[in-house]
């Protein structure tokens, strides 16, 4: 089974060049299969999400045409099926958005119940309620979400929560609807931007992506396009945490600062300096590490997909902290493997009630879901002694090259695939 040894110690020094978005990434893939002509997307990120999601459009009739590791050419004018299922597709969250595609662009769409990570319930109420907002009928039968239309207009809606995925598949369904389509109270992240950007360099008329009204004007037909993707806040913000997890100095690089400002505000509450530049934020970790609490929000609020490695930072704190998680119920699970390490935190409902200790001590830990394991590696980085993570198959959902960049920095990590190997690593690292 493969796993990370890591010796922890050393502190995270260097730069570090981020990956793109894997959150806008996926919504784009499957948005380029709505268009007949070819549309060629670069910066995309190497990580399993992202091929799962193209080897489901490519089930459909898209032909994939991989260029290099972060640049493809789609062209979706094969595409006449719209079921999406298979064990690979099960797995990964973002094949709902192939509901909005397909109900776009053939007014029918039928995909296997969304997997992904498991952080709680994920309803998607809010998708079917959209896709009826146009005129679709929309439910859920046998395990499938099956959705279709002899016509979609355009229409009103107002999603009842603030919701990423219902936001970007009522875009979707709504680009070629007749008509125009209203969201009131919609998801503002960037990522929401970046699809509406590039929808409409394939033709489409979408206006006031990351506010919280979105008005979409339907168009006949979409063209082809090159795009590049954003860079990742997520896998930024996982950086600068570990800057400051392990006392480090590092420059993280090809990123947007203003996508970081909540991410940069509570490092600087911390106690950490942040420095940003145009397309760089340089975070440093001198001083002993403050206490502060922290509320998950949806954008511009502090990120959901960044709780773990705030908690695994306060854990490290001097004082108590208070982190609440207010989106997914379910997400507090690494903090019986912190605990493991030596970790001072009870979770009480939806918060975390940290009393900082002075340092983490390695530990044998599983990796419960994708960010919640990539804070157990900072963790893990910063402990006295050898940790091993399994499970890591979840990390590799969302974050290119993550041991081979976190090497670059001078952590003492390697992936192995068995114990025989991890024990060599270990003798390696001591002699
Ligand atoms: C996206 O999930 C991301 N996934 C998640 O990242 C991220 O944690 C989340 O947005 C919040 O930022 C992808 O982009 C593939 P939501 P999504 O719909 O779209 C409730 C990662 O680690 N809700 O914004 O599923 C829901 O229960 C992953 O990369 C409804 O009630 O999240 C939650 O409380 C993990 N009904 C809240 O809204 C609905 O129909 C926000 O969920 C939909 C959502």
């Amino acid at each position: 089974m493969e796993q990370y040894v890591i010796k922890g110690g050393n502190p995270l020094v260097g730069e570090v060049d981020i990956s793109g978005a894997k959150n806008a990434a996926l919504p784009i893939i499957a948005a380029a299969i709505m268009t007949d002509e070819t549309v060629y997307i670069d910066n995309l990120p190497d990580v399993t999400d992202i091929h799962a999601l193209l080897t489901a459009i490519e089930s459909v009739g898209a032909v994939v045409t991989r260029i290099d590791r972060h640049s493809v050419r789609i062209n979706g004018s094969q595409v006449r099926d719209y079921l999406i299922d298979g064990e690979h597709i099960r797995r990964i969250r973002a094949s709902y958005y192939l509901l909005g595609a397909l109900l776009g662009k053939l007014h029918k769409a039928e995909v296997a119940l969304p997997g992904g990570c498991n952080i709680g319930l994920r309803p998607i109420d809010q998708h079917l309620k959209g896709f009826r907002g146009l005129g679709a009928t929309a439910e859920v039968s046998y395990g499938h979400v099956v959705a279709s239309a002899d016509r979609l207009v355009g229409g009103h809606i107002y999603l009842d929560v603030v919701s990423v995925g219902a936001t970007m598949n009522i875009i979707l369904a709504a680009v070629m609807a007749e008509g125009t389509t209203i969201i009131e109270n919609a998801a503002k992240e960037p990522h929401i931007v970046d699809l509406a950007n590039f929808l409409n360099s394939c033709g489409a008329s979408i206006r006031g992506a990351g506010t919280d009204v979105v008005r979409i004007r339907g168009v006949q037909h979409l063209h082809g396009t090159e795009y590049t993707i954003i860079p990742d806040q997520i896998e930024a913000g996982t950086y600068m945490f570990g800057a400051a997890i392990t006392k480090g100095d590092i420059v993280v690089r090809n990123v947007i600062p203003k996508h970081l400002e909540s991410i940069t505000a509570k490092l600087v509450e911390i106690g950490c300096e942040v420095e940003e530049s145009d397309d760089c934020v340089r975070v440093v970790s001198s001083k002993p590490l403050r206490r502060t609490n922290a509320k998950t929000l949806p954008y511009p609020g502090f990120p959901t997909d960044m709780q773990p490695q705030m908690t695994v930072a306060l854990g490290l704190a001097q004082g108590t902290s208070i982190v609440t998680e207010s989106l997914f119920e379910n997400r507090f699970k690494y903090v019986d493997e912190l605990i493991k390490m030596g970790a001072n935190i009870k979770v009480e409902g939806n918060s975390a009630i940290i009393d900082g200790i002075s340092e983490y001590q390695g530990a044998d830990l599983s990796s419960p879901d994708l960010r919640a394991g990539a804070a157990l590696v900072l963790a893990a980085l910063a402990a006295d002694g050898f940790s091993t993570i399994d499970n890591i198959q979840y990390i590799e959902r969302g974050y290119e090259d993550f041991h081979i960049k976190l090497q670059s920095l001078g952590a003492h990590i390697d992936r192995v695939d068995s114990e025989k190997e991890a024990t060599r690593y270990k003798f390696e690292i001591v002699s």
